[in-house]
């Protein structure tokens, strides 16, 4: 296929590059570069022997996406472009909106305009809220809600495509929800570049290892979760990247709007993450347990039998394979894409 994949200079973007290369698929990606490095696509050339066309632009910038499609004709497009720091979203909701919202409206309207109805969108499990543990593992018919602006972006967007779909016969929509992606590609070459000081777990552990930061918080330990640490789904960022690849192979056949899980099905708490990182490692991580952080849900998984179901997927490498690759990019890229 030949695909548009807007944000593909990003974390979990370049290493569907990647995956979609493997597959044999064409890539031009359109990617405004406000949190990722053209190096990330140099890197996946090294890693896949091509580069994806990159075509710096923004997607709320209709001329632009206009004067793309107009050039290119494309089967699929997958929408990772998008700011996604909650905290961030809470200081700067308009920003969020504008960039998450507007621009997707743009993008979207340019797609119809040019035929263009097959959309994989980067969804996200924040669009669960806090989950109600009784609905553990969640299921993608789960209640929905929002808890920053960051997530009523995710979620408003995912109405508007069903509202779509329904409208418009001609969509198929596929709203991946990813649950916690981490790790990198095995090469060490691609991986996750977050600017200043991270707010999510993987990162910041990686860099206390690599001597950036003095050590981990912990955000809790009373909570009523075996160890008392929070529970999460973390996912390896290559089996993300293959789940894309597993929804374009199926997108053409389903038409309307479909929202599938992207997890591995399986809980993981905080401090049996920081035991796998060592192991990895075979070195002590330094860490201390600290108060809950406000807002954190105590355990959040998904359960993962419509991606299985439908798409064929299910997620491969273990929190062993996800410490040891985030390692090995952390450790040969100490400063990220700036140096390494
Ligand atoms: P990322 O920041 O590494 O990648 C996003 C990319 O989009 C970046 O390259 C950025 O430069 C680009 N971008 C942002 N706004 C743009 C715009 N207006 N026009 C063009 N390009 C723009 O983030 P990521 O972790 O790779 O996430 C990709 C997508 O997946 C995002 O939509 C994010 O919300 C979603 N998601 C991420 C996670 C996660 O934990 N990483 C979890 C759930 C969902
Ligand atoms: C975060 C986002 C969520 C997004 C998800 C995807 C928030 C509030 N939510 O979820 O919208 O979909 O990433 O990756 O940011 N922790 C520590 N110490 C740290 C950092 C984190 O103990 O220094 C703990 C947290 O309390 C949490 C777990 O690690 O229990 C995972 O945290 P994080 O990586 O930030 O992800 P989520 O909060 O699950």
């Amino acid at each position: 296929m030949k695909l548009l994949v807007t944000g593909g200079a990003g974390y979990i973007g370049s290493h569907t590059c990647v995956a979609a290369f493997a597959a044999g698929h064409e890539i031009t990606v359109l990617d405004n570069l406000c949190n990722s490095s053209p190096e990330a696509l140099e890197r996946v050339e090294r890693i896949c022997g091509k580069k994806p066309r990159l075509v710096v632009g923004d997607i709320g910038d209709r001329a632009c996406v206009r004067a793309l499609l107009d050039a290119e004709k494309f089967d699929a497009t997958i929408h990772f472009a998008g700011l996604k720091a909650v905290g961030e979203s809470v200081e700067k909701p308009w920003e969020y909106y504008e960039n998450n919202i507007a621009g997707t409206l743009v993008l979207l309207d340019e797609l119809r305009r040019h035929g263009v109805f097959n959309f994989v969108f980067s969804s996200s499990a924040t669009v669960y809220g806090n989950p109600d543990p009784a609905n553990l593992p969640l299921r993608e018919d789960a209640p929905l809600a929002a808890l920053s602006p960051y997530g009523a972006t995710k979620l408003w967007l995912e109405e508007m495509m069903r509202a779509m779909a329904k409208a418009d016969p001609r969509w198929h929509f596929m709203l991946l929800r990813y649950f916690n992606p981490v790790g990198a590609h095995e090469s060490g070459l691609i991986g996750e570049d977050p600017g200043g000081i991270p707010n999510n777990l993987m990162p910041y552990i990686t860099q206390v290892a690599v001597g950036r930061l003095k050590e981990l918080t912990i955000f809790g330990r009373d909570y009523p979760t075996p160890d008392g640490t929070c529970v999460r789904d973390y996912i390896h960022v290559c089996d993300l990247a293959e789940g894309h690849v597993a929804a374009l192979a199926k997108v053409a056949d389903l038409p309307g709007c479909t929202a599938i899980n992207l997890g591995t099905g399986c809980g993981t708490s905080v401090a049996q993450l920081v035991a796998s990182f060592e192991k990895a490692t075979g070195r002590p991580l330094p860490h201390r347990y600290g108060e809950r952080r406000p807002g954190d849900a105590a355990a959040c998984w998904a359960d993962a039998t419509k991606a299985r179901e439908l798409l064929g997927w299910v997620a491969k490498r273990d929190c062993d394979a996800m410490c040891r690759d985030a390692w090995r990019y952390q450790s040969m890229n100490p400063d990220g894409y700036r140096r390494g």
